[in-house]
């Protein structure tokens, strides 16, 4: 292996003439004494040059295909800590220097270079030789090929990165870290937000119920009472008020319908008294009957055991499901599954209809289907909305049970 940018110049004469057997520790072995010696202009040309490689820390080499020859320039020497007699000045040599993790990988990319005759670009580690550190070295090649086409030489720089890769690492792990804290925050604030939302709904469903009852019993019973009142004085009016007093009594029972209708929109009493089996069983005749969609319901025999705010969730879903099938599905029938194992509550709600997009589905406006996931998440759970392969729209929501709403303690 010759050595380059310093005695003995020019820098790169072969260090083993080419087939003469190469001794193994040779100092890059006697340079053969140039036929012609370099002018000044040539010597202080490579002064220079040994100096920029100084300054910049950019070493070179160089590798004779033909005669399996490496040449190293005096920064390369330094940069890999040896000294020029402690290595071979063939390909196998210098690789010999690459840390042996890395070795495979270098030889590989040499190889892949000079085959593919393009030039390459790789970074490694190599083990030092004076200190034994390992260091990372950012190396680039080219290949010089003769007229007919054949790699004849390849030449490069070698470049020492160690510090600068050390210094990104540390700030890749500081970001890291703070994007690690980061997320961690969110994370904490989303839950935070979910467990409120999820505080919140609760509040509007008992404020709910409350005024269900309200409206229900205190205006109900108002109302039944004047009509009683008005009954009997229907029995003392004079003949010409009767029309009038029949048809007040038509509007108070119009006003009792009424008061009824708003209570059960707010509340249906029946998620209340009878559980949820019974209050979906409402909820699709109803829906049935106030769209004329046919309707199949399917439900297991017993459902027991799910708490009242899981069936409020689930019952409202069922209903944002059903008005949406109303609403954007022109869909001309709808089977809804419900069913529980001991792990979860599944609900499931099918129509014929036109069928969802994946748009829609994904839209962050779209504050229905935004509400249902927000209600299963609550529970740990998950809900499926898509377009059905067998056409129409399919809405699919399971609830664990057997745990509290994760976060309703926070
Ligand atoms: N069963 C369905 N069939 C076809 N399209 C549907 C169905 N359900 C929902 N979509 C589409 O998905 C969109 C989002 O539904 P989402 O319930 O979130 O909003 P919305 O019903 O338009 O308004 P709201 O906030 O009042 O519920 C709807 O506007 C509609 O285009
Ligand atoms: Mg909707």
């Amino acid at each position: 292996m010759a050595r380059r940018g310093k005695k003995p110049e020019p820098s790169q004469t072969p260090a083993h003439p080419s087939r003469e057997p190469r001794r193994k520790g040779a100092r890059s072995a006697s340079p053969q004494p140039p036929a012609v010696p370099p002018s000044d202009d040539i010597r202080r040309g490579l002064a220079h040059l040994a100096e920029v490689e100084r300054l910049a820390e950019i070493g070179s080499w160089e590798w004779d295909i033909v005669n399996d020859v490496v040449t190293w320039s005096a920064e390369l020497y330094r940069i890999l800590g040896v000294e020029p007699d402690e290595c071979h000045a063939t390909l196998t040599g210098a690789l010999e220097l690459a840390h042996p993790d890395d070795r495979a990988r270098v030889r590989e990319t040499i190889e892949r270079a000079h085959r593919d005759r393009m030039p390459y670009e790789c970074e490694h580690r190599i083990l030092r030789r004076s200190d034994g550190a390992i260091r990372v070295v950012r190396s680039r090649g080219v290949v010089v090929c003769d007229r007919q086409g054949r790699p004849v030489r390849m030449f490069g720089t070698a470049q020492d990165v160690t510090e600068r890769r050390q210094v990104e690492a540390t700030s890749t792990a500081r970001d890291m870290s703070e994007r690690r804290r980061a997320a961690d925050a969110l994370a904490r604030s989303e839950a935070q937000l979910r467990a409120f939302a999820g505080k919140l709904r609760s509040a509007r469903e008992s404020e709910r119920t409350h005024i269900a009852r309200e409206i229900h019993d205190e205006l109900g019973q108002a109302l039944t009472a004047l009509k009683m009142d008005l009954f009997s004085l229907r029995q003392s009016v004079p003949e010409p008020l009767l029309r009038k007093t029949d048809q007040m009594a038509g509007l108070i029972d119009q006003m009792v319908d009424k008061v009824r209708t708003l209570a059960t929109e707010l509340r249906p009493a029946v998620l209340d008294n009878l559980g949820l089996s019974a209050a979906v069983e409402w909820a699709v005749r109803q829906f049935a009957q106030r769209t004329g969609i046919e309707c199949t319901l399917d439900l297991p025999p017993h459902l027991v055991g799910i708490d009242a705010e899981r069936s409020t969730d689930a019952f409202r879903i069922l209903q944002e499901a059903l008005t949406n099938v109303a609403r954007h599905a022109r869909a001309t029938r709808v089977d809804v599954h419900l069913r529980a194992t001991p792990g979860e509550l599944v609900l499931e709600v099918h129509d014929n209809g036109r069928g969802i997009s994946d748009r829609e589905v994904s839209d962050p406006r779209a504050f229905g289907l935004v509400g249902m996931r927000e209600r299963v998440l609550t529970w740990g759970g998950e809900v499926g909305v898509r377009a059905a392969p067998q056409g129409g729209t399919s809405v699919t929501v399971c609830i664990p049970l057997g745990h509290g709403r994760p976060g309703a303690a926070a």
